[in-house]
């Protein structure tokens, strides 16, 4: 298999806030490469540094230390960095940040003004872009008019405008009910499937992140672990070893309570998650 180029590469980042022993120390030698085509999700506890790295990727902030590479540019080196971000990512927060007295389609052409184009060629790739996140007729409304699902796939096309490298999401559904979070998700898996967008989200939330392709998980400024989503069913047998009906499983305490049909069935699944584990330790 031919690798797929890098999008991002992330080299010694450091953040530290604050000075004078107040210093807080955001991010702490981050490293990490992100391939194109690639769905990854950025886990971790409050505080743990998850936006801080979104924003030092999205040139929203400057590391302190190390060096952030998109797509082969170095952006320290960006002469002028505004117009670099334009063109090079997306982003989708969790509010949406959609202007109001805008409608959606005039909201998504915002990030084209000043990238060339003319109006009209820019509002008809703004209505392409709504149709593709599943708002087709929607352009001509409002963002109060919407709902909160909906504004939130409005911001996603706005982030799309300029067809970035890469989309960063940070808790792109933690403003949400469950059922609109789902469609906002669905989105991005669209995104990424059927069009092979590279993206990398930050949530709280762990069926989110089963969504993607690698969790990167953080605590105190570093990336302490990362993982590498399997399938559903691989992803539930997971859950399901590392609980404690699982572990009284994997152990044999549950096995006279069982019949035969069901020990079958067990014996079945300890067969799986014990290949499972085996495969999870393999580099991936
Ligand atoms: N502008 C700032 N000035 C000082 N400290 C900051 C600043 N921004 C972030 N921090 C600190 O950096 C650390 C990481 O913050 P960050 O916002 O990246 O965490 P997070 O993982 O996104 O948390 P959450 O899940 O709550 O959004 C925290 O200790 C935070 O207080
Ligand atoms: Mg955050």
């Amino acid at each position: 298999m031919t690798e797929n180029k890098v999008i991002v590469e992330a080299i010694g980042l450091t953040k530290t806030y604050g000075s004078n022993g107040e210093e807080v120390h955001a991010l702490d030698n981050v490293n990490f490469r992100i391939h194109q085509a690639e769905f990854v999700a950025v886990m971790g506890p409050s505080g743990s540094g998850k936006s801080t790295l979104l924003n030092m990727i999205g040139a929203l902030d400057k590391p302190t230390t190390g060096k952030v590479i998109i797509a082969g540019h170095d952006m320290a080196q960006q002469r002028d960095l505004d117009s670099f971000r334009a063109r090079t990512v997306g982003f989708v927060f969790q509010m949406h940040n959609l202007i109001p007295t805008l409608t959606a389609t005039e909201n998504v052409t915002v990030p084209m003004q000043g990238q060339g184009g003319s109006e009209r060629t820019q509002r008809q790739r703004a209505e392409e872009l709504l149709d593709m996140v599943g708002l087709k007729g929607r352009g001509h409304h409002l963002p109060a008019q919407l709902s909160g699902g909906q504004r939130q796939k409005v911001a996603i096309a706005r982030a799309l405008a300029n067809k970035p490298a890469i989309i960063l999401a940070d808790e792109p559904t933690g403003n949400l009910d469950s059922i609109s979070g789902d469609e906002v998700l669905n989105v991005f898996d669209t995104l990424h499937s059927e069009h092979g967008t590279t993206i990398m989200i930050v949530t709280h939330d762990p069926r989110v992140a089963r969504r993607t392709h690698r969790i990167l998980m953080m605590k105190d400024g570093k990336i302490i672990h990362e993982d590498i989503v399997g399938d559903v069913y691989t992803e539930d047998l997971k859950v399901l070893a590392r609980s404690d009906f699982g572990q009284a499983m994997l152990n044999g305490s549950l096995v006279n309570t069982l019949n035969d049909a069901e020990r079958d069935v067990m014996r079945q699944v300890l067969e799986r998650i014990a290949h499972e584990n085996q495969i999870s330790r393999t580099p991936g």
